[in-house]
This record gives C-alpha cells, sequence and structure tokens, in this order.
C-alpha cells in the first residue's frame, strides 16, 4: 500500500555528500552542541515541580529512571545517524527505512516535542526573567507573569511572549551570527550547574533526604501524590531535561564525520547531562526540604535560601541566557523538519520550504511556529505544555527504536559504521520503556495527545498523501 512506500536511501546519501554547508564540527563540538540543546529548562525549573509536588528527595530517582529511556532511545538514534547522516532527525530516517505514514506520524509527535519543547522553555525563562526584574527591584504584575490558569483570571504571560518573537526575529535572519554566542552560552551555562553541584554541596543537609520517598498523600487535585508513583510521575516529568540530544542529528551535514562522531555525540552528551543532573538533584533536594523547593525559579531560590545572593545573580543571569539558547535549537530544529517534510511534498512548499529573499531562512514558518508558541507559552501552564512535549517526544522515540529494529531485519546487509550494542535488548527495551513513561502521564493528558495524533492522521489522508513527490503522477 503507498502509506508504506519509502524515500529511496540512496536519494538521502546523494543529499549526504551533497551538502554544502561547512564540515567544521568535530566530535567534540557535536558534544557541546548537544549539552547545550540539553540542558534548560528541565533541570532549571522542572526540577521544583518534580520534586515538591511528586518525588520529593528521589528526584534524583526519577532523572536514573528517565536516563534510562533516553539512553536506549540515543543507542537506536545513533545508529540511525550513521546510516543516514543527514538533517531531519527521526522523521528522515523513519521515511527512508519503514515508510510514509509511519514517517509523517513520527514527524507529527517531532512537532509535539521541537514546538512543545520550545513553549515550555518560554514559560521557563519568564519565571527567570521575572526572577532577574526582582533583583533589581522591579516587579511585574502578577497577571504580566503568569497564565490565566495559574493566576486564576485573565492573565497573559508577557516575557514568554516577547522572548518568542526575539527569538524568532534572530532565527529569521539567520542563526550564523549567533553561533559563536551560543557556544559562550553554553560554556556558560555548563560553569553554572557545576558551579551549583560543588558550591550547593557545602550546604547540604542530609536530613533533608529523609523520608527518600515521602509517603503517599492525597492532593488538592484528588490525585494521589508522592510514593513509588510519584516518582515514576516525576520520571516523565524530568524526561523533557533530556530532549536535545537528538538535536545533534540534525548537525550531520556540519559535522567532519558524521558517520562516527554524531553517534559519538548523541550517546556522549546524554551520559554527562545525566551525571550532572543526578548530582544536582541530590544538591537541590539536600539544600531545601523539597516542599519548600521554589516552582518556578527552584535552582536560583535554594541559594538565596542558603543566603548566597551573588550565586543568585549568577545563576538567574547563566539560565536567562541559556534557556534562550535551548529555545534558538529547538525553534531551529522544528522549521527544519518542516522544511524536510515539505521538500518532500508532505506539507506546503510555500508556507514551510518558502525561504526569504535576502536572509535564505524558511522565514514563513518560522512566523507561524513564533505565533504558536508565544501565544500558547503566554496563556497554558507550563505542566500541561510540557507534558504534551514529553508525550510527544516517548512516542517519537519509541518509534525510532522499533524502526531500527525493523530495518535490522529488512535490510540486514546495510553498511552501518556504528551498530546498536545488544539492539535484541536494546530496541525493544527501548519500545516498552517509553511507552510505560507515556501511561504515567495524566489522563487530561492523554485525551490532548489522542486529539492530535487523530488530527496528524487526517492531515495525512486529506493533504500530504496526495502531495508527496512518491505520489505517482496523474
Ligand atoms: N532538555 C531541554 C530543556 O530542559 C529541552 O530545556
Amino acid at each position: 500500500m503507498s502509506v508504506w512506500r519509502k524515500k529511496p536511501i540512496a536519494a538521502y546519501q546523494a543529499e549526504a555528500t551533497k551538502s554544502d554547508l561547512n564540515r567544521v564540527l568535530t566530535r567534540w563540538g557535536l558534544t557541546s552542541l548537544g549539552i547545550g540543546a540539553i540542558i534548560g529548562g528541565g533541570i532549571f525549573t522542572l526540577t521544583g515541580i518534580a520534586a515538591h509536588d511528586h518525588a520529593g528527595p528521589a528526584l534524583a530517582l526519577a532523572f536514573v529512571i528517565a536516563g534510562i529511556g533516553c539512553l536506549f532511545a540515543s543507542l537506536c538514534y545513533a545508529e540511525f545517524a550513521s546510516v543516514l547522516p543527514v538533517e531531519g532527525s527521526a522523521y528522515a530516517y523513519a521515511y527512508g527505512t519503514i515508510g510514509e505514514l509511519f514517517a509523517w506520524f513520527i514527524g507529527w509527535n517531532l512537532i509535539l516535542e521541537y514546538m512543545m519543547g520550545a513553549t515550555t522553555v518560554a514559560v521557563a525563562w519568564s519565571g527567570y526573567f521575572n526572577k532577574l526584574l526582582h533583583l533589581f527591584g522591579i516587579n511585574l504584575p502578577d497577571y504580566l507573569v503568569n497564565d490565566p490558569s495559574t493566576h486564576g483570571g485573565p492573565a497573559f504571560n508577557l516575557p514568554a511572549f516577547l522572548i518568542t518573537w526575539v527569538v524568532t526575529g534572530i532565527l529569521i535572519k539567520g542563526i550564523k551570527e549567533a553561533a559563536s554566542t551560543n557556544n559562550l552560552i553554553v560554556i556558560l551555562k555548563v560553569g553554572v550547574v557545576l558551579f551549583v553541584i560543588i558550591a550547593g554541596a557545602f550546604y547540604v543537609d542530609t536530613a533533608n533526604w529523609t523520608p527518600f520517598i515521602p509517603e503517599v498523600t492525597t492532593g488538592s487535585d484528588g490525585m494521589p501524590h508522592f510514593g513509588v508513583g510519584g516518582v515514576l510521575t516525576a520520571a516523565t516529568i524530568v524526561f523533557f531535561a533530556y530532549i536535545g540530544f537528538d538535536a545533534v542529528s540534525t548537525q550531520a551535514g556540519e559535522a567532519i564525520n558524521p558517520k562516527k562522531d554524531v553517534p559519538f555525540a548523541i550517546i556522549a552528551s546524554l551520559i554527562i547531562c545525566t551525571i550532572l543532573y543526578v548530582a544536582v538533584s541530590l544538591v537541590l533536594t539536600g539544600m531545601v526540604k523539597y516542599d519548600q523547593l521554589d516552582l518556578k525559579a527552584p535552582v536560583a531560590s535554594a541559594f538565596s535560601g542558603a543566603g548566597i545572593t551573588w550565586a543568585v545573580y549568577l545563576i538567574t543571569i547563566a539560565a536567562t541566557a541559556g534557556l534562550m539558547s535551548v529555545m534558538l535549537v529547538m525553534m531551529l530544529g522544528q522549521t527544519r523538519i518542516f522544511l524536510g517534510m515539505s521538500k518532500d511534498g508532505l506539507l506546503p512548499k510555500n508556507i514551510f520550504g518558502k525561504l526569504h529573499p535576502t536572509f535564505k531562512t524558511p522565514y514563513r514558518s518560522t512566523i507561524l511556529i513564533g505565533g504558536i508558541i508565544s501565544l500558547t507559552a503566554a496563556l497554558t501552564p507550563i505542566e500541561k505544555i510540557s507534558e504534551m512535549c514529553s508525550m510527544g517526544t516517548l512516542l517519537a522515540f519509541s518509534m525510532v527504536c522499533l524502526a531500527v529494529l525493523i530495518l535490522r531485519i529488512k535490510e540486514p546487509t546495510l553498511d552501518r559504521p556504528y551498530k546498536t550494542p545488544a539492539i535484541w535488548f536494546v530496541a525493544p527495551a527501548g519500545v516498552l520503556f517509553n511507552i510505560f513513561l507515556m501511561t504515567q502521564v495524566r489522563i487530561q493528558t492523554w485525551y490532548t495527545f489522542i486529539i492530535w495524533g487523530v488530527l496528524g492522521v487526517l492531515v495525512y489522508f486529506l493533504y500530504s498523501r496526495r502531495h508527496s513527490n512518491l505520489e505517482p503522477k496523474k
């Protein structure tokens, strides 16, 4: 059936060798890009909600659990990236190996990953920006820094709205100029995370770690919180913190040796961030009793609680800059995936494929994305957005694990510069583990997610299938 038609792998490989981009990225350069895309709203903001409402000191355990799911997926991503070193990430891999509908559906879920990811980070940015304003004695009214549901009345998160348009503007002009600034931001961000771990360790009171997993309680929402179930819910929340390692795969065109170095960077950036995250979690929950953690800027607030004011400035400034760089990578990734999908005919070329005459960037889709992200960020609570993002990503990850296994069976002799170790364990475990984490998400999120999925299938059959480049010309 035509929904299984595939883009020939030879076409991808030809695209990869034709890449006009400068091949300048080394394996550690790629790894640092990965780390830059990973560290953001997850560790700087969502740790507050995850520990305060769900896991308590077992936040560190939640990070380990979420990290395992990502490790399986990263090993599978790495094999794909070595077979098809092209931009477009999981969508492109699936199109070359499994078939059009499967690829379309992954692409549809990547929208949740990248667009809702950027939206989450915009809200997280607003929290830190607001903290920064406080430090300088400026206090915006509550209704201008919250969404209506969090505020409990009419409200509009203005900083989240505005930062999205700043990033949109940068992306339309092209990020070449921003690349070196971005490297500096990555160094600042990792430096601050290391600082939090080392300096914070001196303020840890081990009494704060007991009980490690708080007993189950019923929250004001009538739902159970804490206990083992709470740790799993927290794992799905902090899963968000790992998203971004796959962004390395979108840089394949600029890598000196993509077949070897992209897999290396994907795995290395994930392992490094896991170690940093677990350490930060232990320090945070050791510095402040989990039920006292701030929900909006937990890392900075832990240091203000300890009375280290200069550190609060440092962390807040680094987080504000660092979160913006994550938004850049996520929104950039989204426009590039849309560009790939429109080149294949699955999305309208005049919106998603149209390049700006001067800047040569896909400006129409960038503006569209900016519009959606800015309004969603201004009006929706962060946990709702981040859960949708995690759902989409978890599904995309499980599909990648499945796809890599199917490709091993269907094309056993294909040249694979990197092979997923113990594939018969890693790939099925990746599928099951990521789907299991999806089952831990709130039922309301599932309803929205299902509606999103149905919409995706409708768009495919009503538009994409008919306009696909692979559709026989009548
Ligand atoms: N992992 C990225 C973050 O935490 C998306 O912001």
